[in-house]
């Protein structure tokens, strides 16, 4: 029997796959909730890229990406609050990266070509965004909170 090629779509091009983007202890902002959404957030985004991945109908990756932007203000919301509530001194410019995140997303979102260019740059640039924001600006609310002895989740 020969070795055959991937033909489970013969009209999608052989595919480049998405990384998954793995939790590990350098996400780590030291406050409970925020990590535990951060979590919750990295798995949404790894379920956009598996089924990206998979080749899923555009119905089914838009209903996936449709969550993680759910979970996404959510979780704004909760850090914003979070902030105000800590009087947090860096809270204008840390909503502001949120704000624009939420804008692009939906910009982008709402443009979305599965497997095409817009959904690659959307896999990319979504991966960059969460691990860069929550690596910078994340960690340093998480330790401005830490130093001001809040720790508790949310
Ligand atoms: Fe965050
Ligand atoms: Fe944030």
């Amino acid at each position: 029997m020969q070795a055959q090629e991937m033909t489970a779509n013969p009209c999608r091009e052989p595919e480049y796959q998405w990384d998954l983007v793995t939790w590990n202890d350098t996400f780590r902002t030291g406050n409970p909730g925020i990590d535990e959404d951060h979590q919750k957030l990295l798995q949404l985004f790894n379920e956009f890229s598996m089924a990206v991945n998979a080749g899923k109908s555009e119905s089914i990756v838009q209903a996936v990406l449709d969550d993680l932007v759910d979970y996404t203000h959510y979780h704004f919301s909760r850090e914003e609050a979070l902030m105000l509530e800590n009087g947090y001194p860096d809270y204008e410019r840390h909503k502001k990266m949120h704000d624009t995140f939420a804008r692009q997303i939906i910009d982008v979102g709402s443009h979305l070509d599965v497997g095409g260019d817009m959904g690659a740059f959307l896999l990319s640039f979504l991966a960059k965004w969460l691990s860069g924001h929550i690596l910078v600006a994340d960690k340093r609310l998480g330790d401005y909170l830490e130093s001001r002895g809040i720790n508790v989740p949310h």
